[in-house]
């Protein structure tokens, strides 16, 4: 049927009035919208979002700013300041200032990793204006992989298939691969689901982002900074302590430049230290209320390493717990571990400590978090 002769000269007269009841309308009263498109607010902000997104050669063959200033962190760490730190810098930052430190940072690191930009007036500002709008509406939700969502998708349909086909359509003969396609994904969904859930409440493997990128690796690795100059109530405390900006400007009062991070890691210690204010870490590990643990009697009496609880902790850029630290593993390590009385940390065993050396006894261990002399 033609289109045309199933309108009716009713909505035709509509129509006509909506069109001249439109043409009335004081649109005018806003600049913006007489510019063409391409001189809108929202063009400009199109583009410095493609600028920033690297759609857009920002000329030569510079990386993207969104390959270092990342919206999203991950497992790994990015010593580059976020895309919300630069959105912070970009507040403080006058249209000069801005320009020079994309285009020509003085010197240091900041020249070698912006080496080769060169914005023009009109790219700079689209930025601008785009990381304006990243600091009013945030950066959003961190997008979900696409391969876990097509899998899962894919797998869904299969099964959706699967079941049309038993039920109805019944184009394949043998029952057995409806029955193994639905069974197999099942438990393909069911392991999705669990690797979701069990992220919940996990605590092992846990890293969170630091207020600053503090490394173990920079410090206890490569500059081979003994645990104990920072966590010094290890050995004779119940716990071991997190040093304060003080202890870190030992140091910091020369080193204001990390040659992974540049200026503006070490810069917010700094901050921290004049302003007199504590940095507020993320707490890696935890036990719940009702146990104790004491890092003296393990240090100190027990004399084990950090790394038999903490793991390679001079490898990790960011700090993660390595154990579960469940009571199974306690217990575990003092099932394989015998108490060691060379130290005077155990004078009230000295009764069991004549025992052993009597020969009544060979050995003894501590079998629950209350020791227990078997
Ligand atoms: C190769 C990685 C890299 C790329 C690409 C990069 N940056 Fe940076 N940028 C850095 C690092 C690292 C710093 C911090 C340097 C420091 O603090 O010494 C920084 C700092 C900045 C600062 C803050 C300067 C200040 O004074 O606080 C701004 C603004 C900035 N970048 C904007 C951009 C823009 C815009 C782009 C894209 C055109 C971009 N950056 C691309 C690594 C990068
Ligand atoms: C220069 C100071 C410094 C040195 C040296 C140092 N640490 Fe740390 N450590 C810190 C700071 C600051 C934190 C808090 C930030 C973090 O978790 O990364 C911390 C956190 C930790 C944590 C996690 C605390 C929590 O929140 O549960 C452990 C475990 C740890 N350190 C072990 C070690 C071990 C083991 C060594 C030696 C190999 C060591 N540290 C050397 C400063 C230091
Ligand atoms: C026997 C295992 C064990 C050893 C050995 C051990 N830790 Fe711990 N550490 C723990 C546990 C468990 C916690 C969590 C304590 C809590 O939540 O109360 C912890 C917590 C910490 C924390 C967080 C702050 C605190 O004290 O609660 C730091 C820092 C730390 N350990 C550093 C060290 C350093 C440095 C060493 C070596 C000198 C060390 N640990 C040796 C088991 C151990
Ligand atoms: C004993 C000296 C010393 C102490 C104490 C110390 N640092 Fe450092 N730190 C260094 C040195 C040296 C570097 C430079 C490493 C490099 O650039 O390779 C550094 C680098 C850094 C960096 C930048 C890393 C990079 O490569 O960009 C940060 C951030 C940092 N330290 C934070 C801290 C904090 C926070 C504390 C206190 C908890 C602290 N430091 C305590 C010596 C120290
Ligand atoms: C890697 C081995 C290891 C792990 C893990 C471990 N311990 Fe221990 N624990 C020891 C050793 C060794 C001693 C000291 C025995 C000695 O003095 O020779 C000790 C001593 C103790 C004591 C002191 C007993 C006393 O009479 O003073 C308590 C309490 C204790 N552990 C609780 C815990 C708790 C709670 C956990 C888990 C969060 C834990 N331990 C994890 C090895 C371990």
């Amino acid at each position: 049927m033609n289109i045309l002769s199933s309108f009716k000269p009713v909505s035709a007269k509509l129509i006509v009035i909506f069109c001249l009841l439109f043409s009335f309308f004081p649109y005018s009263s806003s600049s913006q919208e007489h510019l063409p498109f391409n001189q809108s607010e929202e063009y400009h902000l199109m583009m410095g979002e493609r600028l920033y997104h690297g759609l857009i050669s920002t000329g030569g063959d510079n990386p993207s700013c969104i390959s270092c200033h990342a919206k999203f962190t991950d497992d790994k760490i990015n010593w580059n300041p976020s895309a919300m730190e630069i959105v912070m810098a970009a507040d403080t930052l006058s249209a000069e200032q801005f320009k020079s430190a994309v285009n020509s940072p003085a010197d240091g690191f900041i020249a070698k990793v912006h080496k080769g930009y060169q914005l023009n007036d009109e790219q700079l500002s689209q930025i601008r204006l785009y990381l304006k709008s990243l600091g009013t509406e945030g950066v959003g939700e961190k997008p979900k992989s696409y391969p876990q969502l097509l899998l899962f998708l894919l797998v869904g349909s299969l099964m959706a298939l699967a079941i049309v086909d038993l039920l109805f359509t019944k184009k394949i003969r043998y029952r057995a691969i409806h029955i193994l396609v639905i069974l197999a994904g099942i438990t393909v969904h069911l392991k999705m689901a669990y690797s979701e859930a069990s992220e919940l409440g996990r605590s092992q493997g846990y890293m969170p982002d630091q207020p600053i990128k503090f490394s173990h690796q920079v410090h206890a690795g490569d500059n081979k900074i003994d645990c104990m100059y920072c966590h010094y109530n290890a050995e004779n405390g119940k716990s071991a302590g997190i040093p304060g900006p003080g202890l870190c400007m030992n140091c910091h009062v020369i080193v204001r430049e990390g040659s992974r991070s540049g200026k503006s890691e070490i810069a917010k210690l700094v901050k921290h230290f004049e302003e007199g204010s504590d940095i507020e870490w993320v707490r890696v590990h935890n036990l719940p209320d009702h146990v104790f643990f004491s890092h003296a009697q393990h240090v100190n009496a027990g004399k084990l390493d950090c790394t038999a609880c903490h793991g390679a902790v001079d490898e990790m850029h960011i700090l993660k717990q390595e154990n579960d630290l469940s009571m199974g593993w306690c217990l575990d390590c003092h099932r394989r571990t015998n108490v060691q009385f060379a130290n005077d940390y155990y004078s009230i065993y000295d009764k069991y400590h004549n025992e052993l050396s009597e020969g009544v006894r060979d050995s003894i261990k501590l079998l629950i978090l209350v020791p227990m002399i078997v």
